[in-house]
């Protein structure tokens, strides 16, 4: 054997899972030519096997050095002039047979080490596994194909994290094409595109929701939050203590939702079951409307003060809308002890009242509080439901762009708790959770899943919604993958329940660190590898994948909306010379983007 093309040296010291190797002296080259391919001896990242009869096992290499220029660790010396190998050891082999990660022998000193060539990494990196999907090539060699199983993908959660263009919205986008592309063609993907940068590149594959497209409108019932969370939106509340407006609201918040309680179109619900935070529909202009009334009004006789009927034609002198915000006016109160009488002495919604017609009539937040027809009785949270997962492509995207910075947590909590509790709640409905799982693909995830969002502020919303799918969601049929470029920044909760990671260039040596501490199976040394990682290269370790494994995925396209600016060639195109800015600025004050046809 030691005379084989691919002998290293022996092994000189094992400690539990890692080797170390002592390269042999008579090592003729340290880029040995095997089956006509050029190897390179101790790259940072490559596999070593240490043959032992009919069972192979198999090592990454995680340090190599030559003493006395580097030291190997655990104060262990290697005699003067000798070049040396730390090895992970990850898995075996026995015979033809598939590659298991995890060792039964453990190997001992002057057992021999062995390269890897494509030929064994084939044979590791074979499967016959029908849930696993090519995403790509072996970093180390184009013609080896990287697998990757979607079952434990979904189940286990994932992570991609690199820095900004390093290449993740690509590698989302290759994921996400090579699972549906024609071999799960009724997979249920929901991608949360914060930046609208999926159109192109997933068209042909997904449905698409946005706030301003008519046809396909993003909509999400705001009557889906608790009463404190939407207190945040409306009134920028940033504490849940109640005050007396708030309980004045969740009055009359409660009285909508009795009312429509025996109507509701999935069914009708027991009245004692409701209470102001249970999601069943209310008409919130109407709230606003009958608050209003009750505010304002003046009334002809002190007989109605008493019965407390607030909607007095006496003292009316325009009925107002509240489908159009158009508020009731109302005869001015007498000063003496002639009427018109002030129907309420105390004003305390005043401040309430304007903040709500406010927030009602915001166009950005149109596709929360402007959905008339989600009322419970026309449509309720099924249809919304059958919007974004019963159409005939596999990919649902949910494209927030124009959601405002601000409420962005809530949104993302509110779609994920709407998903979450609907799995939950429907985990015996044929064909829905367990039966036909749902992945969720949260793209820009620092910027709504942040670390320590606390428990007991409505803040943080999307963080515990999240939390909940990837503690839970593996037994509902629902899972996370977070897309992210500031791993530092985002929730550990959410990244320590991550099995999966799918790490590209990182330099920031924090985020390095968070990755290295996440990564399974001691390979915490790899991380080293991540800021010189080209773009779209990925260092892939955990439950989704045979063998931690440095990876290419291939550029996509049409790639996703996100390409870098271009100076070089932008800063010499002469075709536009006075662009329009009177159109940016009306966009910016009607806060909404109209669609502007390129032609070049
Ligand atoms: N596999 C790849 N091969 C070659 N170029 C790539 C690859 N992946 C991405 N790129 C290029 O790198 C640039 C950035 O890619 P991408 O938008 O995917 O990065 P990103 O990590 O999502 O960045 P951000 O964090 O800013 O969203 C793009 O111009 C893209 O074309
Ligand atoms: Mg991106």
């Amino acid at each position: 054997m030691k005379n084989e093309t691919t002998y290293l040296g022996l092994i000189v010291r094992v400690i539990g899972s890692k080797l170390f190797v002592e390269l042999s002296e008579d090592l003729p080259s340290s880029t040995p030519i095997i089956g006509g391919r050029l190897y390179k001896v101790g790259q940072i990242g490559s596999f070593v096997k240490v043959p032992l009869g009919s069972l192979n096992i198999f090592g990454i290499v995680t340090m190599v050095g030559a003493n006395p220029a580097a030291q190997a660790t655990d104060n262990f010396d290697f005699p003067y002039g000798k070049r040396w190998l730390e090895i992970q050891l990850i898995g075996e082999s026995i015979g033809q047979q598939e590659f298991q990660r995890g060792v039964s022998i453990y190997p001992t000193i002057d057992d021999e080490v062995h390269l890897v060539t494509d030929e064994d990494l084939r044979l590791i990196h074979a499967t016959n596994n029908p849930s696993s999907v090519n995403i790509g090539t072996l970093a180390s060699s184009d013609s080896l194909p990287a697998f990757i199983d979607i079952d434990k993908l979904l189940s286990r959660h994932a992570a991609i994290l690199g820095s900004t263009g390093s290449g993740k919205s690509n590698t989302v986008t290759s994921i996400l094409r090579s699972i549906t592309n024609g071999t799960f063609p009724k997979s249920k993907i929901i991608l949360i595109d914060p930046h609208s940068e999926y159109h192109t590149a997933l068209k042909d594959y997904a449905k698409i929701f946005s706030i301003d497209d008519d046809t396909n409108s993003l909509k999400i019932p705001f009557w889906g939050l608790s009463y404190n969370e939407l207190a945040l939106i409306l009134f920028d509340k940033k504490q849940a203590a109640d005050s007396t407006q708030d309980i004045a609201v969740q009055d009359k918040i409660l009285e909508h939702k009795l009312s429509i309680a025996d109507n509701l179109k999935c069914g009708a619900v027991d009245k004692e079951n409701i209470s102001v935070d249970s999601p069943i529909p209310f008409n919130l202009k109407k709230i606003w409307y009958d608050l209003y009334n009750e505010e304002y009004a003046t009334v002809n006789t002190k007989q109605d003060i008493s019965t407390a009927a607030y909607f007095i034609e006496g003292g009316i002198e325009r009925k107002g809308d509240w489908k159009t915000l158009i508020a009731p006016q109302f005869a001015a109160p007498s000063a003496g002890a002639a009427a018109p009488f002030i129907f309420k002495q105390t004003k305390i919604l005043s401040s309430y009242l304007n903040k709500l017609q406010g927030k009602l009539k915001d166009n950005r937040l149109n596709f929360l509080f402007n959905i008339d027809d989600y009322d419970g009785i026309t449509l309720d949270i099924d249809d919304l439901l059958s919007e974004w997962l019963n159409h005939d492509k596999p990919i649902t995207i949910l494209d927030l762009g124009g959601v405002p910075f601000e409420i962005m947590d809530l949104v993302v909590g509110l779609i994920s708790r709407i998903l979450f509790e609907s799995v939950f709640w429907g985990r015996n409905v044929p064909g829905f959770g367990k039966q036909r799982p749902i992945l969720m693909v949260y793209e820009e995830a620092h910027s709504y899943l942040p670390k320590g969002g606390s428990n007991q502020t409505v803040t943080g919303y999307a963080s515990r919604a999240v939390r909940r799918i990837c503690k839970e969601g593996r037994k509902y049929g629902i899972g996370a993958m977070v897309v992210s470029q500031r791993p530092s920044d985002l929730d550990e909760t959410i990244l320590s329940q991550c099995g999966t990671f799918i790490a590209l260039r990182l330099s920031n040596s924090q985020d390095q660190g968070i990755v290295n501490a996440a990564m399974p199976d001691n390979l915490g040394s790899l991380s080293e590898l991540l800021p010189s990682l080209r773009t779209g290269e990925a260092i892939i370790v955990g439950e989704a994948v045979k063998i931690p494994s440095r990876v290419r995925i291939p550029r996509i396209d049409p790639r996703p909306d996100s390409g870098d600016p271009e100076p070089s060639v932008a800063w010499k195109d002469t075709s536009i010379e006075k662009p329009e800015f009177s159109k940016a600025i009306v966009n910016w004050r009607k806060q909404k983007i109209e669609k502007i046809s390129i032609t070049k």
